[in-house]
């Protein structure tokens, strides 16, 4: 079968109610403390993605069995001393950062070498940003240059540590968190916010955890080497495969959606709150608690009237993965709208940042980028005629997905390279468009 997409028209209006699989972050965080746990676990709604199922494969690979049940998966852990390692493991953590990250957190007491690696696009991404903090609690990586392959061997005595996370990295903050789940002592972190789903876990897990929100950052206090109990989770929605839904029905005439059951977390929503101050009809209703996740069903509406947006940092790390399609509702609201601050884009699964910005100069939009801030000029009346080929995006599901809604939602004739990105983040990506009336060749 091909490994592209044909896209030759607009979606027509559509009035339709869904539900998006499992939030990926969640997900993965999940399975790695289940790993941890003492006893099985039931996860439900775990997002089956390559992302998540390269950390199925990465526990068993430590010692750890899991099973899919019926509509569960069950993950078997002896606690904080359980897997078992042998000589010369390898550990491939294919396209996931996350993954790749926080497995480092949980290795850094194993008495082997394990070696990690990943693909492509993974062995090019910042392995020093994690390497760092964790070599302060003890253990040894041995980094070749700042990507994969690295290796890790690490100590028996770890040593807690204060580390200030200046990134606003929530990848960087839970391998710390991680590994101080691993260390004696109090482990103190002042991180920068982002999203805060490890922070979640851990208390529902009675992992020993203090959070203090300052302004700028947090406080993270933890206690370490405390086995804590298997546990049961049922996995929300996920906000960053919906937002390619969202912005879809904001920018198509006539056409609502409901999402059933997202996770609205608000160290995720950052989206939200910039489409909404762009004139975007978007309601969360049904709002519950979940474990300390906020829930919700998410109402959009076409939205005319978009305006543009001078767009404040402080939600740059809860729409990190959300930019992409903002971008969008930016290339056709009225008014030049500013982003600041964004390269920490180009440090994800792709250049994003300038793989964006020569997509949407490719079609016509007209954009500014200097350092890592952008100035795009929306035009309310974009309606795209001509013929698009997308490629050489370093398969980065993302890209893959923007340049689905661009063609859907402004029209002309595209045709977009490597559909087996999605199998990252989000497999169902396709059916789901198939379920609000997109047919595609
Ligand atoms: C993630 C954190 C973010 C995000 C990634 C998932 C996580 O990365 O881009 O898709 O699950 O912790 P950074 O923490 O590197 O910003």
């Amino acid at each position: 079968m091909a490994n592209h997409i044909l896209i030759n028209k607009k979606i027509d209006s559509y009035d339709k109610d869904i539900v998006i699989s499992g939030d990926k972050s969640i997900s993965i965080r999940c399975v790695l403390l289940a790993s941890q746990a003492i006893g099985k676990s039931k996860i439900y709604n775990l997002l089956e993605s390559e992302d998540v199922l390269n950390s199925l494969k990465t526990i068993d690979k430590l010692g750890i069995k899991f099973k899919k049940k019926k509509n569960y998966h069950e993950i078997s852990g002896f606690g904080l001393s359980g897997y078992k390692i042998k000589k010369n493991t390898v550990i491939n953590a294919g396209n996931s950062g996350t993954l790749a990250r926080l497995i480092l957190g949980l290795l850094i007491d194993t008495n082997k070498k394990i070696k990690l690696i990943g693909d492509k696009s993974l062995s090019k991404r910042d392995f020093k940003r994690i390497s760092d903090p964790l070599k302060l609690f003890g253990a040894n990586i041995f980094l070749k240059k700042k990507g994969l392959p690295l290796e890790i061997l690490g100590t028996e005595f770890p040593r807690p540590i204060n580390y200030f996370e200046k990134i606003g990295s929530a990848q960087c903050k839970s391998a710390v968190m991680l590994a101080a789940v691993k260390t004696p002592g109090k482990t103190k972190i002042f991180a920068r916010k982002s999203r805060n789903h490890t922070e979640l876990l851990f208390k529902n897990l009675k992992i020993p955890i203090t959070v203090i929100k300052k302004k700028e950052i947090d406080v993270i206090e933890i206690d370490g080497l405390k086995n804590f109990k298997s546990f049961v989770y049922n996995v929300p929605g996920d906000i960053s495969s919906s937002s390619f839904f969202i912005v879809l029905t904001i920018l198509t005439k006539n056409s609502k959606l409901k999402i059933r059951n997202v996770n609205v977390n608000d160290t995720r929503t950052g989206i939200i709150s910039i489409l909404k101050r762009m004139n975007a009809n978007i309601l969360f209703k049904n709002k519950r608690n979940y474990k300390g996740e906020q829930i919700a069903d998410i109402h959009i509406k076409f939205s005319k009237n978009l305006k543009s947006i001078n767009c404040p940092k402080k939600y740059n790390s809860s729409a990190i993965d959300e930019f992409l399609v903002i971008f969008l509702v930016a290339a056709k609201s009225k008014g030049v709208s500013i982003f600041k601050n964004l390269g920490e884009l180009n440090k994800k699964e792709s250049p994003r940042l300038n793989i964006a910005v020569a997509i949407l100069k490719k079609i016509g939009v007209k954009v500014i980028k200097k350092d890592n801030d952008l100035k795009i000029f929306g035009n309310p009346n974009l309606n795209l005629k001509k013929t698009y080929i997308i490629e050489k995006f370093r398969k980065d599901h993302r890209i893959f997905m923007m340049s689905c809604i661009a063609a859907l939602a402004f029209g002309g004739k595209w045709k977009i390279k490597n559909k087996d990105s999605i199998n990252s983040s989000f497999p169902d990506f396709l059916k789901k468009l198939n379920e609000i009336g997109c047919n595609f060749k």
